[in-house]
Parts: structure tokens; sequence; C-alpha cells
């Protein structure tokens, strides 16, 4: 009884290493080999705590139950899941990863009410019907993302952005962070 316990122990946890590794390789054929939109497909790499930390003291105020906050790119969806949480607002998260994407539905499955999780690339949905947008993206990709805020998004809308600036807007905000590099170094708030 032991042995075949054992055996189907041994059998799960095989399945799952070769899934995850099959996992990885796929999300790294797509970061190292495929362009979306012409672009290269950014790296996961998660917002640091800390930067978390200031996001939650400095929305106060900016933030509501009524809004809608998109996450472009949204990783393991962990600032989307702090941020719907605090303001008891609503979100969507977009993410074309499977790693962090999967991540992401385990995170946010108990406020599946309030935070859809959706594999798909962001440049092909529209950004009107949200009134917060959070991005963690790297500089190349910014003149795309102000080009689409600037086309669909109302007026009204709040925009921060972790670590990179829009070239052309101007912030109405920014928090310095003690980073080691560039990553997670600012934060940046926009106002339509
Ligand atoms: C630097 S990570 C940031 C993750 C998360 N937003 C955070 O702050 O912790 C950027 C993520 O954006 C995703 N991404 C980049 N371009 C995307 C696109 N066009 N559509 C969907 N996801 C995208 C990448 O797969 C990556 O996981």
């Amino acid at each position: 009884m032991l042995e075949w316990s054992l055996l189907i122990l041994a059998l799960l946890i095989s399945i799952s290493a070769s899934a995850y590794a099959i996992i990885l390789i796929y999300d790294l054929t797509l970061t190292t080999f495929f362009k979306f939109n012409g672009q290269k497909l950014i790296p996961y790499v998660t917002s640091k705590n800390f930067l978390l930390k200031k996001l939650l003291e400095k929305t106060v105020g900016l933030i509501s139950p009524i809004d809608k906050i998109l996450e472009l790119g949204c990783g393991n969806a962990k600032i989307l899941k702090a941020l719907v949480q605090k303001y008891d607002c609503t979100g969507v998260g977009y993410e074309l990863q499977i790693a962090p994407f999967l991540s992401a539905l385990i995170r946010t499955y108990f406020l599946r009410q309030k935070i859809k999780i959706h594999h798909q690339n962001f440049f092909n949905i529209n950004f009107k019907n949200y009134t917060v947008i959070y991005g963690y993206l790297l500089p190349y990709l910014m003149p795309q993302v102000e080009e689409k805020i600037l086309k669909e998004c109302a007026p009204g809308t709040l925009i921060i952005l972790n670590s990179f600036p829009l070239p052309n807007l101007r912030p109405f905000d920014t928090i310095k962070l003690p980073a080691k590099n560039e990553l997670s170094s600012k934060i940046f708030f926009y106002r339509l």
C-alpha cells in the first residue's frame, strides 16, 4: 500500500515538474523569439514590495470603489489584487506569459467577482472603459502605450507607471524610491 502511495506521489511530482518545465520553455520562447506589435515581449519581473507599499499610500484619495483598474502586463497580479482589495473597486489584468498568467489566476481566485485575468495582448483591447491604468513595462513600449492612452482613455483617467514614464505627457507627481537600480525606482502619476 505504502509503495503504491509513493509511486503515485512520484508520478504526480514528475507530471507537475514536466508541466512547469514546458510552461517555462514556452514563456522563454515567447520572450526570446516572438514579437508583439513589432516589439519583443518584456521579461516577467514583478513590482517590488516596497513600491507596492508606497503605491498603496499614495493612491489614497485617487482611487475609489467606482474605479475600474486595468493592469497592462499584470504578471502575477500582485499589484492589481492589492489595489482592488484596498479600494474595493474592480480590475482587469492582461498577461501573455503562461506562468505569471496562471499565477495571477490562482492569486485572484477568491476575488474572481472583482478581478478578471486574461491571457491576451493588451494592445488588442480598448482602454476606454478603464478609469485607472497601471503598468510596469520597458521604455521601448512607452510611445505605443502613450499613443493608445491618448486615443482611447477618457479625460480624468489616472495612469500609474512603475519606473518608465510616458515620453510626452507630464506626470503630476513622481515618487523616487530607494531602489538598487532603475527597476522599481520611480512611480509616475498622470491624470488625463
Ligand atoms: C515587468 S513585468 C510586470 C508585471 C506586473 N505588472 C508587476 O508590476 O508586478 C511586465 C509583464 O508584462 C507582460 N506583457 C508585456 N507586453 C504585454 C502585452 N502586450 N500584453 C500582455 N502582457 C504583456 C510581460 O509578459 C510581463 O509579464
